[in-house]
C-alpha cells in the first residue's frame, strides 16, 4: 500500500477519531481545527473527546505520522481532504450548513494555490443535494476551479457510536463511498479506495460503491431506521405492559428471526445521544420541504417523547410524590459516556419538577454535564444517598453499579421503584415496575 497524505478539517468527535484511525491505517495526516486549544491538546497526544482506544492512538502517532495545525495551508501537503465538521440542527429541526460552508470556502481558497488534484471528502452528514447544490459551489467560487478539473468531492459517512468510535471505525459493516457523474468518478473512486484499502484488508468490510446523494441519504435512513426500531420495539413494550406481557422475553425470541435482527430490541426510556433525534427531525424536515408527509417518521419521535411520561405515570399509580424527595438515577443518555445530550432523564426530571418534587439525580460521570441544565436540584454524590429518604425512583440509564443495588432500596422512605431500562433485581422490600415487562 502506498501511503496517502490526508488532512482532516474539524477535530470534533468524528474528525479527531477519524485522523488517529487514518494514521493507525499507515497514512500521513494533518488535523486542522480553528481552535488553538484543541489543536495543543491533539499535539500533545490528548485528545479533547473521551472514547475507548483513542488516547493510544495520538500517544503512537503525533509526532510521527499525525498532527494537528489550525494553518489552513497544510491542505496543500496533502492528497484529499476530509470534511467533518458539524451540521447542527435549526429550529424546525433542518439542518445548518453554515459551518460546512464556511470550512468548504477556506479550503476552496486554499486549493486555489495548490496544482495538483484534490480530494475533497464529505464525512458530515448532509441531506441529499446539499453537496452538489451547496458545497461544491462553495468551493468553486473560492477556489476559481471547476469541479472534476482540479478537484472531485466525495461523500463518505460515518457509523460510529459513542463510546465505542475507534473499534467502530476498525470493524465496520460497511464503507460507503459516493461519487457522482461526470466530475470525475474514477479519480475520486481510485483515491479513496486507496485510503481504505489497509482497513480493507484488516476488517474485511464491504465496499459499497454509490452516488453521493444515495451516499448521503445512506447515514440518515441507517440511523433513522435504528431509531425506528427502538420506537417499534418501546410501542409493543407499552402494549405488552398493558397485558402483564414480558417485553423482552418477546424481543429474545423475534430477534431469532433473521429478517429482524437481535439489535436494538431493548425497550425502555427511549432513545437519547447527539443522533437518532436529530438525524430523525432533519430527514423529516427534508421532507416537508419535499411536500411529503412522513407519518411514521413522526410517530417514531412520538412515541420517544411517550417512554418518559410513562414512567412518571406508572410512578403516579403508586405514589404522590409532591413535596417530597424523587430520586433519579442515570442522566447520561446511555452508559458509559457523559453526555446528555437528548438524555431521556430531562424529561422524566421536568416532570417530576411538575409534579412538585425535590428532585435529587445520580450519574458517576454526567452531573457536571447536567448542572448546566438543572443547576437548582440536588446531586447525590452515590445512588445509595440519592435513594436515602426518596419517595420512588426512576432509572433512567443502565449503568452496571444500578444492578448491584439491593439493601440500598431499603433506606427509601416509598420503595417504588421505575425502571426504564431493565437494569435492576426486584426484590420482596420494594415495588418495582418495569416499563414494559
Ligand atoms: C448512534 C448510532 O448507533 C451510530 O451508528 C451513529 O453513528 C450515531 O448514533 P449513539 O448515539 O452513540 O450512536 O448510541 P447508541 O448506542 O446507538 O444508542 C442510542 C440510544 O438508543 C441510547 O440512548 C440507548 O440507550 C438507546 N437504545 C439503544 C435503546 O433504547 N434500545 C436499544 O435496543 C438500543
Amino acid at each position: 500500500m502506498e501511503a496517502m497524505h490526508a488532512s482532516v478539517l474539524g477535530s470534533g468527535y468524528v474528525g479527531a477519531t477519524l485522523a488517529a484511525c487514518l494514521a493507525d491505517l499507515g497514512h500521513d495526516v494533518t488535523a486542522v481545527d480553528i481552535d488553538k486549544t484543541v489543536v495543543e491538546r491533539l499535539n500533545a497526544g490528548d485528545p479533547p473527546i473521551a472514547e475507548p482506544g483513542l488516547d493510544e492512538l495520538y500517544s503512537k502517532h503525533v509526532g510521527d505520522r499525525l498532527r494537528a495545525t489550525t494553518d489552513y495551508d497544510a491542505v496543500l501537503d496533502t492528497d484529499l481532504t476530509f470534511l467533518t465538521v458539524q451540521t447542527p440542527a435549526r429550529e424546525d429541526g433542518s439542518i445548518d450548513l453554515s459551518v460546512v460552508l464556511a470550512a468548504a470556502e477556506q479550503l476552496g481558497e486554499t486549493l486555489a494555490a495548490k496544482d495538483d488534484y484534490h480530494l475533497v471528502v464529505v464525512k458530515s452528514t448532509v441531506i441529499p443535494g446539499m453537496v452538489e447544490e451547496e458545497v461544491v459551489p462553495a468551493i468553486e467560487a473560492a477556489s476559481g476551479k471547476r469541479e472534476g478539473e482540479g478537484f472531485d468531492v466525495a461523500v463518505n459517512p460515518e457509523f460510529q457510536s459513542q463510546g465505542s468510535a475507534v473499534e467502530d471505525f476498525m470493524q465496520p459493516d460497511k464503507i460507503v463511498l459516493g461519487t457522482d457523474g461526470d466530475n470525475g468518478p474514477d479519480r475520486a473512486l481510485a483515491r479513496l479506495h486507496e485510503v481504505y484499502e489497509p482497513l480493507v484488508e484488516r476488517s474485511g468490510a464491504p465496499i459499497v460503491e454509490t452516488g453521493r446523494r444515495e451516499a448521503a441519504m445512506i447515514k440518515y435512513a441507517n440511523n433513522v431506521f435504528l431509531a425506528s426500531k427502538i420506537s417499534l420495539i418501546n410501542e409493543i413494550g407499552n402494549v405488552c405492559k398493558e397485558y402483564d406481557v414480558d417485553a423482552y422475553e418477546v424481543a429474545d425470541a423475534i430477534g431469532l428471526d433473521e429478517r429482524i435482527g437481535a439489535q436494538f430490541l431493548r425497550s425502555g426510556a427511549g432513545f437519547g445521544g447527539s443522533c437518532f433525534e436529530k438525524d430523525t427531525k432533519a430527514l423529516i424536515a427534508a421532507a416537508r420541504a419535499a411536500d411529503y408527509e412522513p407519518e411514521l417518521l413522526d410517530a417514531v419521535l412520538g412515541v420517544n417523547e411517550t417512554q418518559p411520561r410513562r414512567m412518571l405515570e406508572l410512578l403516579d399509580d403508586h405514589v404522590d410524590v409532591a413535596g417530597k424527595r424523587a430520586a433519579v438515577l442515570g442522566l447520561a443518555f446511555k452508559s458509559g459516556t457523559d453526555d446528555t445530550r437528548g438524555t431521556r432523564a430531562f424529561p422524566v426530571i421536568d416532570g417530576l419538577l411538575d409534579r412538585g418534587a425535590e428532585v435529587v439525580a445520580y450519574d458517576p460521570v454526567a452531573i457536571e454535564n447536567t448542572r448546566e441544565q438543572y443547576p437548582d436540584i440536588e446531586y447525590a454524590d452515590s445512588a445509595a444517598a440519592a435513594l436515602d429518604g426518596a419517595s420512588g425512583a426512576l432509572v433512567v440509564t443502565d449503568w452496571d453499579e444500578f444492578a448491584a443495588l439491593d439493601e440500598e432500596f431499603t433506606t427509601m422512605a416509598e420503595p417504588v421503584v421505575i425502571d426504564g431500562r431493565r437494569i435492576i433485581e426486584p426484590t420482596d422490600d420494594i415495588v418495582y415496575e418495569g416499563l414494559t415487562w
